[in-house]
């Protein structure tokens, strides 16, 4: 069967582990897993910079080939149906990286491609994000089980892969968003589930604050996700009181860890100078979106 990675949730425990620990082993120059003669899509509805150029470059460093499909130039489910852009694209790759507005989208796609299908961003989550900074959190930290990883702004796509992977890995988790934009209620189910068997606590916090007192990891992003453009002045009035600064940062633990999947806007969700903070490992995270994608590249082609 062929092994779409949509959601956190179609991955387990173990597979997790595994993802890390073959990440970290790429990361040290271990080029075996080769890609040799495969071909991989990126269909993107949306922009990118890391996604797009991690996972081209990860098929290159690993002997196969990427062709990135531009937003606009496919024009799924407006120039054609996206039932037949799956099945055309599995005549031709080995496997799917898209981009989509809509999660429902990635699911077609994934539904009617004889491929695996890889969510590169939806609405819904950002798998390949949160799957990375675990790898960022366990290089830093040595572990994931029992540390205390605290969200702070918008319950979005970002957070959802977060709050997932945390809860599946035994991390505790608290967020502190503003009233309406919490992470939803199918999300917050399923990582209850998981913390039900990995013993993570789930808190869902009021104020940025409670959330970050002595937390190991921080983490925010963007108050205004791409397609919500529309929605820029309100945001902006909703969410000011979310701004993660140096002095929110003093209240967590002495050596957290600051995390951004960027882009970042600054001045708006951070502080100006956050990023340049020694408690900042942005740039970590961004450059192990690279290793993590080789090892699930290695996962989801390989059969
Ligand atoms: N929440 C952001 C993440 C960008 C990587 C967005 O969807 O635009």
């Amino acid at each position: 069967m062929k092994k779409d990675l949509l959601s956190i949730c179609d991955l387990d425990r173990g597979e997790v582990d595994r993802l890390i620990e073959q990440a970290l082993l790429m990361k040290q120059g271990r080029r075996e897993n080769s890609l040799s003669g495969m071909a991989l899509a990126l269909l993107f509805e949306k922009p990118s910079l890391r996604t797009k150029v991690s996972f081209d470059l990860a098929m290159h460093q690993m002997g196969g080939h990427a062709v990135y499909l531009a937003p606009d130039e496919v024009g799924m489910g407006r120039r054609e149906p996206v039932s037949d852009v799956a099945r055309v694209l599995s005549r031709y790759f080995d496997g799917i990286v898209a981009r989509t507005f809509y999660h429902g989208t990635l699911s077609t796609l994934a539904e009617y491609s004889s491929v695996p299908v890889i969510n590169a961003l939806s609405d819904l989550e950002h798998p390949c994000q949160a799957l990375s900074d675990l790898l960022t959190i366990y290089e830093k930290k040595s572990k994931l089980s029992g540390l205390t990883v605290a969200f702070v702004g918008d319950g979005n796509n970002v957070a959802n892969s977060l709050f997932l992977a945390a809860t599946l890995t035994g991390m505790n988790f608290r967020i502190a968003s503003p009233s309406g934009y919490e992470i939803g209620q199918g999300i917050l189910k399923r990582g209850r589930e998981f913390a039900a068997s990995s013993g993570s606590q789930i808190e869902l916090a009021d104020a940025p604050e409670e959330a970050v007192k002595g937390a190991d990891v921080v983490y925010t992003d963007v108050w205004i996700s791409m397609g919500q453009e529309a929605e820029v002045d309100r945001r902006r009035e909703i969410f000011s009181g979310y701004r993660v600064e140096e002095k929110l940062l003093d209240l967590a633990a002495a050596d957290v860890l600051f995390m951004h999947p960027l882009p970042a806007h600054h001045g708006e969700e951070i502080s100006d100078n956050l990023l340049e903070d020694s408690r900042s490992v942005v740039f970590d995270q961004a450059e192990n979106r690279l290793h993590l994608q080789k090892s699930l590249l290695a996962r989801v082609l390989l059969r």
